[in-house]
């Protein structure tokens, strides 16, 4: 399996901003910990972070067209409330794509209870801490193995 994370707008800062929220991993020690369990039944899996909306449009593009991924885990951060650019370049897509969040988007303030993604991602994780991706991981595999 083949897989790719991608953290959106803000997500660079992680372990710096709101520490009670996203807690003190940088997203590099993040990284480092879903890196450490894929080593066991995951053959690669790459990491890109952008703050730039087409950029990420671009990499998903790019994963489909050239990237050979099985499945995405995206934490678009606050692009997941209102980008339809994003929303549209996960539907243009033939790859599973998971919606991840850290923190637990429904228990924060109203605007984050939408995401415009959700509707065309596989499922949904959030609330985990860095564990939401782990268990992004978890279902994509389910889903990519199932037999029936
Ligand atoms: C986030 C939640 C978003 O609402 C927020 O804008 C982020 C991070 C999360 O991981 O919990 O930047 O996606």
């Amino acid at each position: 399996m083949k897989f790719l994370i991608i953290n959106g707008v803000n997500l660079n800062l992680t372990g710096k901003r709101e520490q009670n929220v996203y807690g003190t991993n940088t997203l590099e020690e993040i990284n480092a910990y879903i890196k450490a369990y894929c080593e066991v039944g995951c053959d690669q899996v790459d990491f890109y972070q952008s703050n730039i909306e087409g950029e990420i449009c671009n990499k998903l593009h790019e994963a489909y067209l050239n990237g050979g991924y099985d499945g995405i885990l995206l934490n678009a951060g606050a692009y997941t409330h209102y980008s339809y650019a994003i929303r549209d370049a996960i539907a243009a897509i033939d790859i599973p794509v998971v919606e991840v969040h850290m923190s637990n988007v429904h228990a924060r303030e109203e605007f984050r209870h939408t995401s415009v993604l959700s509707a065309v991602c596989k499922g949904t994780v959030s609330g985990f801490g860095a564990g939401s991706y782990i268990a992004g991981l978890v279902g994509l595999n389910e889903v990519l193995t199932k037999t029936e």
